[in-house]
């Protein structure tokens, strides 16, 4: 099995080692490395006294350590958990601290998530995000090839830590089948992956949009909810989490808007499978959603 995993990131000017805490001190210590990543006020963090039982059932805990300094600077915690008879692995922690985000770590760990995750013998990986950030949107769908058939408003209540001020804290269960061609070629860096403007070209309808206001921010229309082409667009903003502190009310219009839509879309068949921008304005973003069968996707088939 894979008791004492380790491996090693190199990338940019970082070494980081990727192993088990080794002590109940090191497994306290990813509680702090928790809080740092999603906040200061964060207090529900996972306990070092089921991180601990984790690893004998199943479960994967691993940090990320600096390899000058010894320090935790990430961590990845992955509930065992069963769908249908079969097992598949919950990823319920997957982060690092501020400084080393946007240099391409994030982008190895997820390898190094999909490797453990194969040698215990799971090919499924899910997990909840907000579909409001973009920045974990890009990394899920982009960088990592997830598909999205489930919507779960306000799944935790209302929260407020640094990525959800005051707000629903609505999700999108991302699934990651870890063997599936599209899997590998989006990990490779080597799938395909068209602007918003290419698919607007092969008759995608846009089903919401937005339209620039002041400082920057874009309110969203109204909804369409009629739409029955096979591929549809939904826009969201690029900078949610900074609109949730400067125009809280705004946020929630588009927290609103934005579930009306998906919700709308996915009962009726619809999988979210792309996260793209536009050529032309590269500050706006975008999920396509295809009514298309899921195993399709997974073979790496494209509109
Ligand atoms: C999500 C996270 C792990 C990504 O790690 P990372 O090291 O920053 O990721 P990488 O640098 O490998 O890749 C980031 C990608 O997002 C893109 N990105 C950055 N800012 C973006 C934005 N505002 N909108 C869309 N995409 C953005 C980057 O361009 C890069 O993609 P590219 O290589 O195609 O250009 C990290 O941001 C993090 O720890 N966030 C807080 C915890 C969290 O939200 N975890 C849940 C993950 S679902």
């Amino acid at each position: 099995m894979c008791a004492g995993f380790r491996d090693v990131v190199r990338v940019n000017n970082f070494t980081l080692i990727v192993r088990e805490p080794e002590t109940p001190e090191e497994h306290r210590e990813l509680m702090e490395v928790e809080r740092l990543i999603w906040s200061p006020d964060y207090r529900e963090v996972f306990p070092y006294h089921i991180t601990i039982p984790l690893l004998d059932i199943g479960g994967v805990v691993l940090g990320v350590y600096d390899a000058d300094s010894g320090k935790p600077v990430g961590v990845i915690v992955m509930m065992p958990g069963f769908k249908g008879g079969k097992p598949f692995l919950y990823s319920h922690m997957f982060g690092l601290v501020k400084e080393y985000r946007g240099r391409g770590v994030g982008s190895k760990l997820k390898e190094i998530q999909r490797k453990i995750a194969l040698m215990k013998g799971y090919d499924l990986v899910e997990w909840t995000y907000d579909p409001l950030l973009s920045v974990n949107a890009w990394f899920n769908f982009v960088k990592s090839g997830v598909i999205a058939r489930k919507y779960k408003p306000n799944y935790y209540g209302f929260v407020d830590f640094e990525y959800n001020r005051r707000i629903e804290s609505d999700r999108l269960l991302a699934e990651w089948y870890l063997k599936s061609r599209r899997v590998e070629e989006r990990m490779a860096g080597r799938g395909r992956h068209e602007p918003i403007e290419y698919f607007l070209s092969r008759g995608a309808e846009i089903a919401l949009t937005a339209e620039p206001i002041n400082n920057g921010f874009r309110a969203p229309r109204e909804p369409r909810l009629w739409l029955n082409e096979e591929l549809i667009v939904i826009e969201v903003p690029k900078n949610f989490v900074d609109m949730q502190v400067r125009r809280h009310s705004l946020a929630r219009e588009w927290r609103l808007k934005a579930r009306e839509a998906l919700i709308h879309y996915l009962s009726r068949g619809y999988v979210v499978f792309e996260f793209t921008r536009s050529e032309r304005e590269r500050n706006r973003f975008y999920y396509v959603l295809w009514k298309v069968d899921p195993a399709r996707i997974l073979r790496g088939d494209y509109p």
